[in-house]
């Protein structure tokens, strides 16, 4: 099916139908049933952390008992920004090689990267809000919407328990700046769920998360947190909690 057709009310109603639907079930269900109801349009981006990394091995398992391969019926793709940390690097070969599979990289465009940091420096995000949210614009909203083209269901890691910011979230949203639907397989776990998870299935993971650093974004804007703390508290620090979001999820 596409719902690329369909009236915003008929994308808004379908998208809730389908988080009654699967809200309450397993999220390999969930992943299961749109990557057969929308083969070659399904993806999943992932920054390689606990939450990605938990998805991506539900999907290579959806795959083998399916018959399908991830590359053609689904996709998986990061956003390499050229700021990630050494760890990351590691574990997106470890995961292709884990896996026998190539997570795609896209990268951002170097003409704006270029004239970005020639007007404004090369770590202008310390220097206000209005630049931190240039810099992730150009590193990874403009790389994200060149890897969402074509694609219908657009899969990512969110948990509700992850912040404030992501506390009201569903497990299926239709996304009207990306005209897709949004699906969070892992919204209702608690990241002990996803610790479990992943030392049950020996999934290869960030060798951060052994760091104090719960969640991992760019070296520069990311730094490790105490136990106790929130978890997202490592990530732009320096900012106003009621709004640490690159753009990714809360589009201005
Ligand atoms: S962010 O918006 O603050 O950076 P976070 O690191 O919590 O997001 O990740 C939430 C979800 O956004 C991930 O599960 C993933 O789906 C997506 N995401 C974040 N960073 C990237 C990235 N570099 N590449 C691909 N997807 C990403
Ligand atoms: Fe730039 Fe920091 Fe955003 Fe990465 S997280 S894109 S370095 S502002």
């Amino acid at each position: 099916m596409t719902i690329k057709n369909l009236s915003l009310e008929e994308k808004k109603a379908y998208a809730a139908e389908m988080n009654r639907k699967f809200m309450e079930k397993d999220p390999k269900e969930a992943l299961r049933f749109f990557i057969g109801e929308f083969p070659g349009h399904v993806a999943l981006s992932s920054s390689l952390s606990y939450e990605d990394q938990v998805i991506t091995d539900m999907i290579c398992g959806i795959c083998s008992e399916e018959g399908w391969k991830v590359g053609d019926e689904v996709r998986i793709f990061t956003l390499d920004t050229g700021r990630c940390f050494p760890e990351t690097y590691d574990v997106l070969d470890r995961t292709n090689m884990q896996y026998g599979i190539k997570i795609e990289v896209f990268f951002p465009d170097y003409h704006k990267v270029q004239e970005m940091v020639r007007e404004h420096g090369i770590n202008c995000f310390y220097d206000s809000p209005e630049l931190r949210h240039l810099c992730c614009n150009v590193r990874k909203v403009e790389p994200l919407k060149r890897a969402l083209q074509g694609v219908e269901v657009w899969v990512c890691g969110l948990r509700r328990s992850q912040s404030v910011t992501r506390s009201a979230m569903q497990m299926v949203e239709y996304d009207s700046a990306d005209d897709v639907i949004k699906l969070n397989p892992l919204i209702l776990f608690e990241e002990t769920d996803v610790k479990t998870y992943v030392k049950d299935k020996a999934v290869p993971y960030n060798k951060l998360h052994d760091k104090g650093f719960p969640s991992i974004g760019c070296q520069p804007c990311t730094r490790a947190v105490k136990s106790g703390e929130d978890i997202r508290s490592g990530r732009w620090w320096w900012e106003d909690p009621d709004h640490r979001e690159c753009g990714l999820h809360v589009r201005k």
